[in-house]
């Protein structure tokens, strides 16, 4: 009996040690400014990172020792702009788990996380690819916003609109995200009330004929306007591209 406790403990305590000393190990410093953090940025990403690699990042105060280090001074790396200036990783050379951190932030994942946070209706960050590659600067403007709750309300019961619609919508139904990447979205989006299977229960005020009455409506109609429409266009403008992988490129 005695012997079979022992043994069991014997066990156990190893294991335990063993996980504390790993969470020890994997504890990545990380500072910011004041002002990111308030931002609420980090709140969202950090834990993303984690829950992805098992990693913890442990987020410290500025002035505080830090492995990684995220600065307006243009130390490190550009990771990406916004709202009001452009922000750089600095990394500590010699630690493997914050060049994990650095490539993963810099790397698509990373950049479409950020991209994705938004905070009162607005998307504050901008990837630094999109720095680097568009000179005109893609801002939600009071339309866009308005056409990102249109579109949450009207179309996010079929499409994937932004992150709050990801679980509501029908999976085989092509995500705003997608449809971004075709180099002919804004048409699409322009004429969508025309494209199946959208005739079938939209109504755009001055624009569709009612409804044939042998053949009503599936589900609950859409009502909107052209300048909803519009807004839905500037909403769709913001939204970072998936990527659509090498083969659509090459049409
Ligand atoms: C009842 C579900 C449903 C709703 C609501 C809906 N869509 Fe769609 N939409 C679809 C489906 C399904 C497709 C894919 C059709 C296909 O496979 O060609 C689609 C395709 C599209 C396309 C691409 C059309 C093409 O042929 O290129 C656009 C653009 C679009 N939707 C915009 C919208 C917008 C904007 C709204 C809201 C105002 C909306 N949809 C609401 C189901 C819906």
């Amino acid at each position: 009996m005695r012997r079979a406790a022992a043994a069991m403990l014997a066990f156990v305590m190893p294991a335990f040690a063993a996980q504390d000393l790993m969470a020890e190990e994997s504890a990545l410093r990380f500072s910011a400014p004041a002002n990111l953090v308030e931002t609420g940025l980090l709140k969202y990403l950090l834990p993303r990172y984690s829950l992805k690699t098992g990693t913890r990042l442990e987020l410290v105060g500025e002035t505080e020792t830090a492995s990684l280090r995220l600065n307006s001074e243009g130390k490190g790396r550009l990771v990406f702009s916004g709202p009001e200036n452009d922000w750089y990783l600095e990394t500590e050379p010699d630690s493997e788990n914050a060049g994990k951190f650095e490539e993963w932030l810099a790397g698509d994942v990373g950049q479409r996380t950020l991209a994705s946070f938004s905070a009162n209706g607005k998307q504050p960050f901008t990837p630094a690819a999109a720095k680097k590659a568009q000179k005109v600067n893609v801002v939600a403007t009071g339309d866009a916003v308005q056409g990102e709750n249109l579109a949450e309300r009207h179309c996010g019961r079929c499409h994937m609109v932004n992150e709050k619609t990801r679980m509501t919508t029908i999976g085989s139904t092509p995500s705003f995200a997608l449809m971004r990447g075709f180099p002919d979205w804004s048409n699409r989006f322009e004429a969508f009330y025309a494209l199946n299977p959208h005739p079938a229960f939209t109504i755009v005020a001055e624009v569709t004929e009612p409804f044939d009455e042998t053949r009503p409506p599936p589900i609950a109609p859409l009502e909107l306007s052209l300048q909803d429409i519009e807004a839905i266009l500037a909403f769709v403008r913001t939204i970072e591209p998936a990527d659509l992988g090498s083969p659509l490129k090459v049409q």
